[in-house]
Order: C-alpha cells, then sequence, then structure tokens
C-alpha cells in the first residue's frame, strides 16, 4: 500500500455497550449501505476474535474530497450520535489528513496570532523564524480551516459538544458540560467534564478533549464548541484557557446552550496578557 492509499484509510475500534450489539449490527449495515449510496467509499466492520464486543470499523474514502463531504453529512452524523450512545469509538487512522494541509493550517493559525501572544508551541519551534519571513513574502499560501474543506459544509462543531454533554460525570455540581474540539485536519475531537469525589479532580471537558487530542498524535486545532445547559453563555475556566492556549493557540471559541450558540470569542481576547512558554 502506498502512501496516498494510507491516508485514505480511517480506522476505529469500538466498544459497543454489552447488550447493544443487535443495535450496532444494523448501524454498521446502515452505515455500510450510506457509504455506497453517496460514494464514500467502502465500509466494513470487523469483529475482534480476543474482546467479545470489540469491533475494528474501516472506511476505505474513494477520496479525501468524499472524507470530508461525509464527515460534514448530517445523515452521517445523526448515525455517529447514535452509535456514540452505544459504543466507545476510539479513531486509530485518521484517513483525511492531506500532505500539505497541516502546514497550510498552521501558517493561518499562528498568522491570526499578535506576534506577542504565540502560543509555547511556536517557541520550542527552532524553524518558525524562517516560515515566517517565507509567510511574508507569500502571505495567499495561508489558507484556514474554512478554505481547505471549501466546497463542503463545516462541521457541526456545537452539535458534536452536545452529544459529548450527554456523557458528563457531574455528580456533585449537576453542571454537565460538553467540548468539541476542531483539529486542523477536520478531525473533531470530544470531552465532557468528569467529576471526582475529592473534587479537585474533576477534570473539564475542554481539558478532557484537548488532552484527548493530544494523546492521539493532533497538534494543530482550529476552533472548540462548549456547550453549557444554561441561559447564560459559559466560557472555559482559567485553567481550560491557559490548557487550550498552549497547545491550541488562538483558536475560535464557540460557546452554546442545548438549543442556541451564545457568541464565538477568540481565545486571545479570553487569555489577554498570557503566561506560556516564550516566557521560561
Ligand atoms: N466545568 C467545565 O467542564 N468547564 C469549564 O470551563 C467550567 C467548569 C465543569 C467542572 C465541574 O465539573 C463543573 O463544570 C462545575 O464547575
Amino acid at each position: 500500500m502506498d502512501e496516498s492509499d494510507r491516508r485514505r484509510l480511517s480506522v476505529s475500534t469500538v466498544d459497543v455497550a454489552e447488550g447493544r450489539e443487535a443495535e450496532f449490527h444494523n448501524l454498521s449495515n446502515t452505515f455500510q449501505a450510506l457509504f455506497g449510496r453517496k460514494g464514500y467509499g467502502r465500509f466494513e466492520t470487523f469483529r475482534d476474535e480476543g474482546v467479545p464486543t470489540r469491533y475494528y470499523s474501516v472506511r476505505e474514502w474513494s477520496g479525501t474530497a468524499a472524507a470530508e463531504t461525509c464527515h460534514s453529512d448530517v445523515e452521517v452524523q445523526g448515525l455517529t450520535s447514535k452509535l456514540y450512545r452505544i459504543a466507545r469509538v476510539t479513531h486509530v487512522v485518521n484517513g483525511v489528513r492531506r500532505p500539505d494541509s497541516l502546514r497550510l493550517v498552521l501558517d493561518n493559525h499562528r498568522a491570526g496570532v499578535e506576534s506577542d501572544r504565540r502560543s509555547g508551541f511556536d517557541r520550542r519551534d527552532a524553524t518558525r523564524k524562517e516560515r515566517e519571513v517565507e509567510r511574508r513574502h507569500n502571505r495567499e499560501r495561508r489558507l484556514g480551516p474554512r478554505r481547505l474543506r471549501a466546497g463542503a459544509v463545516a462541521v457541526d462543531l456545537v452539535a458534536a459538544a452536545r452529544r459529548a454533554r450527554e456523557h458528563a460525570d457531574a455528580a456533585f455540581s449537576r453542571f454537565k458540560v460538553g467540548a468539541a474540539l476542531e483539529a486542523g485536519d477536520g478531525t473533531v475531537i470530544t470531552g465532557c467534564n468528569i467529576e471526582n469525589a475529592t473534587y479537585g479532580l474533576t477534570m473539564c471537558a475542554e481539558r478532557v478533549a484537548m488532552f484527548k487530542a493530544l494523546s492521539e498524535g493532533h497538534r494543530v486545532f482550529s476552533r472548540i464548541a462548549i456547550v453549557v445547559d444554561s441561559e447564560r453563555p459559559t466560557p472555559p475556566c482559567g485553567a481550560c484557557r491557559q490548557v487550550l492556549w498552549e497547545f491550541g493557540g488562538n483558536l475560535e471559541v464557540q460557546l452554546a446552550n442545548l438549543s442556541q450558540e451564545q457568541g464565538t470569542h477568540q481565545l486571545k481576547d479570553l487569555l489577554p496578557l498570557p503566561f506560556d512558554a516564550r516566557l521560561l
């Protein structure tokens, strides 16, 4: 299999809740039919011989455009949300990564951050200065996430955060939060708050999403959506602002409740005068 073929294959492990296998098989069949009908490619599910409720979902995309259209397809998103209710899905191979997309998004991402507000990630990158010079001379090279998905509908990040919120474990505060983080290649990584009887070990939804993303190899991010069931918009707490800034830079932060969107902010406005690795 050559490099380009590998980029078009997506694989996830799917751990199905006990007793929900029949629903999962139905969903798999629906996914498979939909992939064929809409020309997205091939969809297959394999059972793990060693772990009874574990499956591998393999998508062989007919192309990167097909993969992107599929991710923003509302029918697919509906099925995915059903899947998430009965299974834990871990993305193992991401097939929509394109050779230049990370570089392009990274450039745009940094260009959006004022020179005194670069994240620590920039400072650790020895080749940054050369790229900055190159960027100044070649501005039209900067394409953002929206340009990369030109023609396709943008991913509904708020809907993903609403779904993630359903998994929140907020036994003590009853304040459930969902977050969905969009990586530079379009992958959406979700998180919810997980509380702890010692209170102090509680982890916010935004950091769960960011740490999941980092642990799966993502390093470039464009947006995060945060959802709470509240009339007033709930911006990220201070600790989350810091972590999001250090790893995500000047993210677009979308706030929403269960029925409506409640405003979009730039992280640099939520965290003025940040502390980061540039100061070390
Ligand atoms: N929480 C988040 O998940 N994100 C925030 O940015 C603010 C607070 C959670 C933590 C805790 O489980 C609950 O909301 C109440 O503070």
